[in-house]
């Protein structure tokens, strides 16, 4: 059984007070999600590597860096280098992932790959023996706060069947729109890392929300 992993998207902290936002949640996840946005592969910017690197001095939580950017394999020496600990991509950017899982691996990086809602799962399946996480978009990327896509749970059902069949490695995270409810839902369907912004840093308390969602997915 994959282990259960919460991860809250710092997309929704404070962003003049990002360190005090991690401090308070820190020792009830198990990672930090991280949003990279160009601009360009999603219609907003985020942050970068001067925010990666500052927040590593900040916090010893493992960085779960999902790069919503056309060349993210352009960043696999600076996210090694500011601190970041596993680089999702998505497939739609990288049709052929391979050359960078083999740079990231190189760089001492975790790799995984990412699956929009209106990317068929079939594009992904060749490459997860590649992944230590394969990621289910449960929203369109881009922006917090939107509302849970169920439509995409055949795809992590999908994933999990194959996860276990071939014996792999990979973790399977589902991102956008989690909730309590809604990580119950993903975890039945096989998802086992839940990332949440909105949900936990948008709660009156964050430490309560964490605790609702790992009860709803165990
Ligand atoms: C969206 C990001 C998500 C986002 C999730 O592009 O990938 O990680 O922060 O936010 P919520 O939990 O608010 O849907
Ligand atoms: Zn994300």
């Amino acid at each position: 059984m994959r282990q259960i992993k919460i991860a809250p998207s710092i997309l929704a902290a404070d962003f003049a007070h990002l360190a005090d936002d991690i401090a308070r949640v820190e020792n009830h996840v198990d990672m930090l999600h991280v949003d990279v946005m160009d601009g360009h592969f999603v219609p907003n910017l985020s942050l970068g590597f001067p925010v990666i690197a500052a927040l590593r001095k900040a916090t010893d939580l493992p960085f779960d860096c999902h790069f919503m950017t056309t060349n993210a394999g352009d960043y696999v020496g600076p996210l090694a280098e500011a601190g970041g600990d596993l680089m999702t991509i998505h497939i739609e950017a990288y049709p052929d992932p391979r050359a960078v899982a083999a740079e990231a691996a190189a760089a001492g990086l975790r790799f995984g790959l990412v699956v929009s809602p209106d990317t068929p799962v079939t594009m992904v399946e060749p490459f997860v023996e590649l992944c230590d996480m394969v990621l289910v978009m449960s929203v369109y990327p881009g922006f917090g706060g939107q509302a849970f896509i169920a439509e995409v749970l055949p795809k992590i059902e999908a994933l999990a069947k194959q996860v276990d069949s071939q014996g792999l490695r990979a973790d399977i995270e589902v991102d956008g729109g989690i909730d309590a409810k809604t990580a119950a839902r993903a975890r039945s369907a096989g998802a086992n890392v839940f990332v949440a912004g909105t949900a936990i840093f948008r709660a009156a308390d964050p430490v309560a929300a964490i605790r609702e969602i790992r009860n709803a997915t165990e």
